[in-house]
C-alpha cells in the first residue's frame, strides 16, 4: 500500500492579471486530497468515499463508464493512470477540498495520484517531475487551459510568486477564512470574459492589471513582517480591481462586505477566476469566530485555512 497526500490552493494577489504576465502570490492551504494505492491483481479499480464525489467506485478495466458524474470525477485520474500505465491496482481517494470552487482541487488530486502510483511501481520522481507531469496532464483534460500554478503550488506547497515563471517564496504561514458562494465558477468563461475586455479597453484595462501586479509584488514584505493591516487593505484594493473587470458578482460582494462588516475583516477579496467560487477573508483583532459566523449568515460554506502548507508528501503506512 503507497499513500501520498497534495495540498489544495488559494490565490492571495494578482488573478486575471497574470495571465497577461503580470505578477500573482499563491499558496498551499491545509485542505487535502489523499491517495492511496493498494494492489489489485487483473484490475485497474478507483473508489472514493467522498461527498465532494459523490462515493462511487469505477472499474477502469471494465471499459465503460457507468455515469456522467463518475465520468466527469475520474477523468483526471483516468489520465494519471494511462500516463503512467498503471496495471493491478485499487486507487483510493478522499479529498477535502470543494470541486469547481476554485481551490486547485483537480490539481491536488492529479498530484496525489501522481506521486502514491508511480512510488507504488517503484519509481522516485523528483518534484520538478510531479509537477512537470501533473502539469501537463491537467491541462490534457482541461483542454489545452490550466497555468503550471496549481500543480506546482500542490507540488512545493508554501507560497509561489508567480509571473513569466514561478519562484518560491520564503513567508510565514497566514491563517484566513475562506468563504465559498455555493456558486461553481468556470475559469475559462471567465479568463475569456476579462481578455474581450481588455481588447475592447486596453488603455484602462492594462493599467489595472499593472496596478494588480503592483499590489502582488508589495504584499511580499507585508507578508514576511506579519503587516497583517496593510496586507489587508492590499486585499481591498485589488478585490475593488478585479471587480471593475467584471468578475465578481452580488453573492461574492455580500461575502467581502459581510467579512469587512460584522466579520472584522482586515481585507476581504475574491480569489481564483471569480464569476462564483470562493472569496478569501484576513481577520481582524477579534479573531476567526466573528468571521466565520458573519459569513454563514451571509449564506457562505465558510472554513480556516493555514495558507504556506506543506506540498505532496507520502504519508505513512498505518
Ligand atoms: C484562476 O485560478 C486564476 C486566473 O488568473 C487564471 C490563471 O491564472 O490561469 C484567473
Amino acid at each position: 500500500m503507497t499513500t501520498a497526500s497534495a495540498p489544495g490552493k488559494i490565490i492571495l494577489f494578482g488573478e486575471h492579471a497574470v495571465v497577461s504576465g503580470t505578477t500573482a502570490i499563491g499558496g498551499a492551504i491545509d485542505l487535502r486530497a489523499t491517495v492511496r494505492v493498494i494492489d489489485e491483481p487483473g484490475r485497474v479499480l478507483i473508489t472514493t468515499e467522498d461527498l465532494a464525489l459523490q462515493g462511487f467506485s469505477f472499474d477502469l478495466t471494465a471499459g465503460h463508464i457507468h455515469s456522467v458524474q463518475a465520468a466527469h470525477a475520474t477523468r483526471y485520474i483516468s489520465a494519471v493512470l494511462r500516463e503512467l500505465d498503471a496495471r493491478d491496482m485499487r486507487v483510493d481517494i478522499k479529498s477535502s477540498l470543494p470541486l469547481a470552487a476554485g481551490l486547485g482541487s483537480s490539481a491536488c488530486i492529479v498530484v496525489a495520484t501522481v506521486a502514491a502510483v508511480s512510488r507504488h511501481q517503484g519509481h522516485s520522481l523528483s518534484k520538478k517531475e510531479i509537477a512537470e507531469v501533473s502539469h501537463r496532464l491537467e491541462k490534457t483534460v482541461q483542454n489545452g487551459l490550466g497555468s503550471p500554478m496549481d500543480t506546482a503550488l500542490a507540488t512545493y506547497g508554501g507560497y509561489l510568486q508567480i509571473a513569466r515563471d514561478i519562484t518560491p517564496l520564503d513567508l510565514p504561514p497566514l491563517s484566513m477564512i475562506v468563504g465559498y458562494t455555493g456558486m461553481p465558477h468556470d475559469t475559462r468563461r471567465e479568463v475569456e470574459k476579462v481578455q474581450n475586455l481588455r481588447k475592447r479597453y486596453p488603455e484602462l484595462v492594462d493599467p489595472i492589471f499593472q496596478a494588480i501586479g503592483a499590489i502582488s509584488r508589495r504584499s511580499i514584505p507585508l507578508i514576511k513582517e506579519g503587516n497583517a493591516a496593510e496586507t489587508g487593505e492590499l486585499m481591498n484594493i485589488n478585490h475593488g480591481l478585479l471587480a471593475s473587470l467584471g468578475v465578481s458578482s452580488r453573492e461574492m460582494e455580500e461575502l467581502v462586505y459581510a467579512a469587512r462588516g460584522a466579520g472584522g475583516a482586515l481585507g476581504a477579496k475574491l480569489t481564483g477566476a471569480g464569476g462564483g467560487g470562493c472569496m478569501i477573508a484576513l481577520p481582524g483583532s477579534a479573531g476567526l469566530e466573528p468571521l466565520l459566523v458573519a459569513l454563514r449568515q451571509a449564506r457562505a460554506a465558510a472554513f480556516q485555512v493555514t495558507v504556506g502548507c506543506e506540498g505532496v508528501r507520502l504519508e505513512a503506512e498505518r
